[in-house]
């Protein structure tokens, strides 16, 4: 019965509003003249099983038509032979109805053969899932206005396309920017799956074919009684889309009971193959496991002297009987390595962990390998691993939750950066050995393999958070699907079911979009040095100490000469000989590096110079970091041109975003350049860095109730220091006069915009008030990066076209708030286009 009330408010969902809920499933009426599109009277779906995909399918179709073309076609469940009609059903039960069908014998499992000729549409599938497939293809066409005619038949590439929501059990999300958990709260599994089937639909919609719905820091207490049933209240919710139902374990669960949880131990083995067994009984088609294992102080097999095969294998004899499969992850890692020592590397550590098992594991185990040897960084080699198992089924593990790339705070359409990984010719064996090809499990010719991506999804109407990030789970399912198609024609598919068919709102998302991983790049971590944020705390903003001088290993040793990781042979840690030989000779040898990868495999003079531009590394630096920042800037401008042309709840949604990114990537920018400068003591060739002529530091203005603040990191301030209120109750003023010559200016003020108080602020120039604001990003970004003033919270609100006099008094008052001292940094007076 829950079921059934799961299902009806998908089905009702076109008469929502545009707040990002049904994601690029909106359905939104045809535009003037595509309406005519010619599609069949009648549809019939061959099952009558309402929790079945083909009686979604029917229902996905119905909904579909009459919500994009006004038309309403009725469903049956029982063949017509001389109607137009859209038939929609597995290959078998298509020839119990018509007798007989051709053309499917390429169709596989999961694929769909979609027909469409004027007066008929044919749907089927080797599976109910397949029919499924098939039938949101046919109605993206139709909404995108775009029907092939003919015959096609489409199959996955790889079996796996499952997500990883790292989801907890008090329902928040781990490295979640899109509120609260779907699945959990308060300890226990929901009890309204409402959202949950709402969710598959939208992965089935691209292929997604699992969910494990809990965090890879898995807590023991999802295997309660009450959890369990809830599990299988989660799996009923999701089996109509197809989407199966996986869990992440917690490796020393049975300690609590056994007081042990070696794996070679039989009461161990027996206590997981109950467990497994009362699962299946509430889920009995579940996907299967997802290990996370000795890495980051999770328990696992090291500790009983075992290898990870024989952890892993553990699980995969409990799930074996049922159908399910383990994915054991490759991220492991010993986070205490030392950094006086020149040769340890935290990047080989997947190779020293795994390399020598390769062919220990059973069947229905596959190694969930991160797309690079560290974690989710901007840029990183890929990971050598995946040439190195050739007995092993594996899988790519990808982060559609931009972790380190801006957490939808800044938008970075990833599909770019997947699409290099997953093209990279590993040249294994000196054959072809693309990445691509070898999750699918075609180039070792293992029978299992594929895609975990981890979106973080959560409770926000828009899912992730922002609008914008959507594309990148519409891209990864697509890619898990076929990884051959183009990150741009991904996108722009995805750009015109979201946002209708407009020219403009296509060129400028797409414009957008396609630039916003390389800006990204620019005005974060260049040369493949990583990221650069801040990888003790939050992830988020900029700080490059944060990852020198500890045990994490995910260093850039940068010095006051030199800067990057010496991955060498000979001289370095070895990381270049993990891969194959010609690949090897490449990374291992300076002159071939590309230069995106050069601080990654090599420790070289800041004054080192790039093969592609002749810049020095340093220079490059600099550069980049104006570039990058500028772009962000132009993103913002362009995104200002849809008004009108999308909806204003989108738009103003987004808006605020690409505000917020435009201010950010200035932090960014002179954090980044400042600290470098201060390393090297390398002046910028073009004088910008740290050369601010278009500011007032707020702490050179006369302040009452106001005190100067030397800020940590001291690169996340303008001239090192800001200013915050004496008291958190008394409201402190900074006041100066105008030292600029009198003409129209963009103001931009730089404060702090702490997690937790919201302090109100009030910008007077002369005796008008240009501006009154609230720190409250937290509210508005839905996103908590820090408590502290940092490179996480420093933001930025401009006033546009200001009218000034020289000599006008400028006055800031900033009223506290709880933990949030009013701070500010600067105030800048921009010329026409100048951003500083
Ligand atoms: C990163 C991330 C963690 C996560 C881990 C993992 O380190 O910051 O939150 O648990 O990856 O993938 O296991």
């Amino acid at each position: 019965m829950h079921l059934l009330l799961a299902i009806a408010p998908v089905l009702l969902g076109s008469v929502l509003g545009e707040d990002g809920s049904r994601g690029w499933l909106r359905y939104a009426p045809a535009a003037d003249g595509c309406e005519s599109q010619q599609v069949p009277s009648a549809i019939v779906a061959l099952s009558s099983t309402k929790i079945s995909p083909v009686y979604i399918a029917g229902q996905e179709l119905q909904n579909g038509l009459k919500s994009i073309l006004g038309k309403i076609v009725d469903v049956t469940t029982t063949g017509v032979s001389d109607l137009s009609a859209i038939v929609v059903g597995t290959v078998d039960a298509y020839i119990a109805t018509y007798g007989t069908v051709t053309g499917v014998d390429e169709l596989e499992d999961d694929g769909y053969m979609l027909s469409t000729d004027e007066d008929s549409v044919v749907i089927l599938g080797r599976n109910e899932r397949g029919v499924l497939y098939g039938a949101f293809e046919y109605l993206s066409q139709v909404a995108r206005n775009n029907i092939t005619s003919g015959r096609h038949i489409s199959n996955p590439q790889a079996p796996i396309r499952w997500t990883n929501e790292w989801d907890n059990m008090d329902g928040s999300i781990e490295r979640g920017y899109g509120g609260a958990s779907n699945f959990f709260r308060g300890g226990y599994v929901v009890d309204n799956t409402t959202r949950a089937a709402e969710y598959a639909r939208l992965l089935a919609s691209v292929g997604i074919n699992g969910v494990i719905i809990n965090n890879v820091n898995a807590n023991a207490t999802l295997l309660s009684d009450r959890n369990v049933e809830g599990l299988g209240r989660l799996a009923d919710a999701m089996r109509p889309y197809g989407v199966q139902l996986g869990i992440s374990l917690n490796f020393a669960s049975p300690n609590a009971t056994l007081g042990t949880f070696d794996p070679l131990d039989p009461k161990v083995d027996a206590w997981w193959a109950n467990i497994t067994d009362q699962i299946y009984r509430k889920v009995p088609d579940m996907a299967g496991y997802l290990i996370k294992a000795n890495s980051e102080g999770q328990p696992g097999p090291l500790t009983y002297n075992r290898t990870l095969a024989d952890g892993a294998n553990m699980f995969a004899r409990a799930v074996q009987p049922h159908g399910g499969v383990v994915m054991f992850r490759a991220f492991v890692y010993d986070n205490h390595i030392s950094y006086a020592n020149w040769t340890s590397d935290r990047a080989n550590a997947q190779l020293e962990f795994f390399q020598h098992l390769d062919g220990k594991f059973d069947d229905n185990v596959v190694v969930q390998i991160k797309y690079g040897p560290i974690d989710f960084q901007v840029r990183e080699a890929p990971s050598p691993l995946f040439a190195a198992l050739h007995n092993t089924s594996t899988a790519i593990e990808l982060q559609v939750t931009p972790e380190y790339l801006g957490q939808n705070c800044h938008f970075v359409y990833l599909a770019p950066l997947w699409k290099e990984i997953l093209d990279f010719d590993l040249r294994a064996e000196n054959k072809s050995s693309k990445i691509k090809d070898i999750v699918t499990g075609q180039r070792f010719k293992r029978p299992l393999g594929g895609y975990a991506g981890v979106p973080g999804a959560g409770t926000n109407a828009t899912w992730l958070g922002s609008h914008m990030a959507m594309s990148n789970l519409y891209a990864y399912g697509k890619l898990a699907w076929d990884a051959s198609l183009s990150s741009e024609d991904i996108l722009q598919d995805w750009t015109r079911l979201s946002f209708g068919p407009d020219q403009v709102v296509l060129d400028t998302i797409t414009d957008i979009s396609m630039k916003s991983w390389p800006a990204y790049e620019k005005y974060s971590g260049n040369l493949g040095v990583q990221t650069l944020t801040d990888i003790l705390y939050t992830h988020f903003g900029p700080n490059p100490a944060s990852q020198d001088n500890n045990g994490w290993g995910q260093w850039l040793r940068a010095g006051n000469v030199t800067i990057g990781m010496d991955r060498t042979i000979e001289n370095g840690t070895g990381n270049a000989g993990n891969y194959p030989p010609e690949i090897a000779e490449i990374y291992d040898d300076i002159d071939r590096t590309p230069d995106n990868l050069l601080l990654w495999f090599h420790h070289v003079p800041y004054t080192q110079r790039l093969k592609s531009t002749n810049e020095t590394v340093i220079q490059h630096f600099y550069n980049a970091h104006y570039e990058g920042a500028a772009s962000a800037q132009a993103f913002h401008r362009q995104w200002e041109t849809l008004k009108g042309k999308i909806d204003d709840e989108r738009f103003e949604h987004q808006l605020f975003r690409q505000t917020y990114q435009a201010g950010h990537s200035l932090v960014w920018r002179d954090s980044i350049t400042q600290y470098f400068y201060n390393l090297s003591r390398i002046a910028d060739e073009m004088g910008r860095v740290g050369n601010h002529p278009h500011r007032i530091e707020a702490e050179s203005m006369k302040l009452e109730g106001y005190k100067s603040y030397v800020i940590n990191p001291f690169h996340a301030a303008s001239g090192f220091t800001a200013i915050v209120t004496t008291s958190n109750v008394t409201a402190g003023t900074a006041t100066t006069e105008v030292p600029f010559e009198s003409g129209t200016y963009d103001v931009a003020v730089n404060y702090y915009d702490l997690f937790n108080g919201t302090s109100s602020y009030r910008l007077e120039i002369g005796n008008q008030t240009v501006g009154v604001w609230k720190g409250d990003n937290e509210k508005k970004l839905g996103h908590e990066p820090s408590r502290y003033l940092d490179g996480h919270t420093a933001t930025r609100i401009t006033f546009r076209g200001v009218a000034v006099q020289k000599g006008d008094m400028v006055r800031i008052t900033g009223q506290p708030d709880g933990i949030e001292p009013a701070p500010l940094d600067y105030v800048s007076f921009l010329p026409p286009g100048i951003v500083d």
